[in-house]
């Protein structure tokens, strides 16, 4: 079977990262990565070495201008997949930001679509995400529960994005393309080499967490315990970043084996359980044996109480379902912490 060249967008960030080292686990891929390491570095590449021992070719690309785009489909003839996660991703930024965040995570799409279209792209991933559905009603969330009203401009580029995607492949004949709504993504590989590296102050709970853990952050906060919840602490749907990547591969093989018969499909990818702020502290102290330094604080805006996923249709139709506990979620994240920490 002849190679597919599969260019990653965002190689060099998070979960595109992880994904990379899945994919290049399978024979018959040859993987291309472009990112702007606006919120990553190029160091990423010489981590997936250390653990695959594969050089990834990869490219420095504003995927928003669309002539950088097409020179790197010129430079690299043969391109059949695309997996987009390259974006703009922090909810308070793009709430500050929201033209920024327009501008550059819906023009790189549809550059990708257009470029991508005319050169031979065949199948096509999207790096979707949980903030579609904004404040839930009823739980668990499963693909047909309805696009709520969104928190973000960060979210409201996903919910369009994913509406460009399905209006583009409905007529771009040969393009099939699906959309992935991952939950909350933490953890790291679990060689303890590569994770979650954001380029300043983390907003995001686990890398919070480690870092306060490690003493980079003197005390955290726990944003709001007056929810109607278990403990007053919001509710999510962790998921270990390995599960994520590895969804995208049975994803990507779905597409190439052309056994969908839809042009554009969505799959959610959680644990399809919920987790308090509170209980991932103490699943977090349980397994470093440190004692987190936190205060409860009145509520961020944004956030909603609960939400947690569905995602038989991933196991169903994927082949796919987490497997990967808290435990390990938490365990790897710290280990990651400590390897930077030795640097
Ligand atoms: C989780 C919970 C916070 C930090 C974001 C994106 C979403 C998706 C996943 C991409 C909330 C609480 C957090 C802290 C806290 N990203 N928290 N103290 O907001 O659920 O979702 O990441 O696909 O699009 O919005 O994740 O980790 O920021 O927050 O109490 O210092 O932890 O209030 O309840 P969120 P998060």
């Amino acid at each position: 079977m002849n190679k597919q060249k599969i260019l990653v967008t965002g190689g060099a960030g998070y979960i595109g990262s992880h994904t990379i080292i899945s994919l290049s686990e399978m024979t018959g891929y040859e993987i291309l990565s472009a990112d702007n390491y606006s919120n990553s570095s190029p160091k990423t590449y010489e981590r997936i070495k250390s653990i695959t021992g594969k050089d990834i070719e990869h490219f420095e690309v504003d995927l928003s201008d669309k002539k950088q785009v097409e020179d790197l489909f010129l430079k690299n003839p043969g391109i059949t997949g695309i997996i987009h996660f390259a974006a703009f991703k922090s909810v308070p930024e793009s709430v500050a930001k929201p033209l920024m965040y327009y501008q550059n995570n819906i023009n790189s799409l549809i550059n990708l679509l257009d470029v991508g279209s005319e050169n031979g792209v065949r199948n096509i991933i999207f790096s979707s995400s949980c903030s579609v559905y904004g404040n839930i009603d009823s739980l668990p969330v499963t693909e047909e529960t309805p696009i709520g009203k969104v928190e973000s401009p960060y979210a409201f580029t996903k919910v369009i994005g994913e509406k460009i995607l399905e209006d583009a492949l409905r007529s771009l004949i040969g393009i099939n393309g699906i959309a992935l709504r991952y939950f909350n993504p933490v953890g790291a590989h679990e060689s303890g080499r590569l994770g979650e590296l954001p380029n300043q102050r983390p907003s995001n709970l686990v890398p919070v967490i480690t870092q306060t853990a490690i003493g980079k952050i003197q005390k955290m906060q726990v944003f709001g315990g007056d929810y109607p919840t278990r403990d007053g602490t919001c509710v999510r749907d962790y998921i270990h970043v390995c599960d994520i990547a590895e969804a995208h591969v049975k994803a990507l093989n779905l597409l190439i084996s052309n056994s969908s018969n839809e042009t554009f499909s969505i799959f959610n990818l959680g644990s399809d359980k919920g987790v308090t702020v509170l209980e991932a502290i103490k699943a977090f102290e349980k397994i470093s044996g440190q004692k987190l330094n936190y205060e409860i604080i009145e509520r961020r805006a944004g956030d909603v109480e609960s939400i947690y996923s569905n995602s038989s249709k991933a196991e169903s139709v994927l082949g796919w379902k987490a497997k990967r506990t808290l435990d390990e979620m938490m365990a790897s994240a710290w280990k990651w912490e400590l390897h930077l920490a030795s640097k």
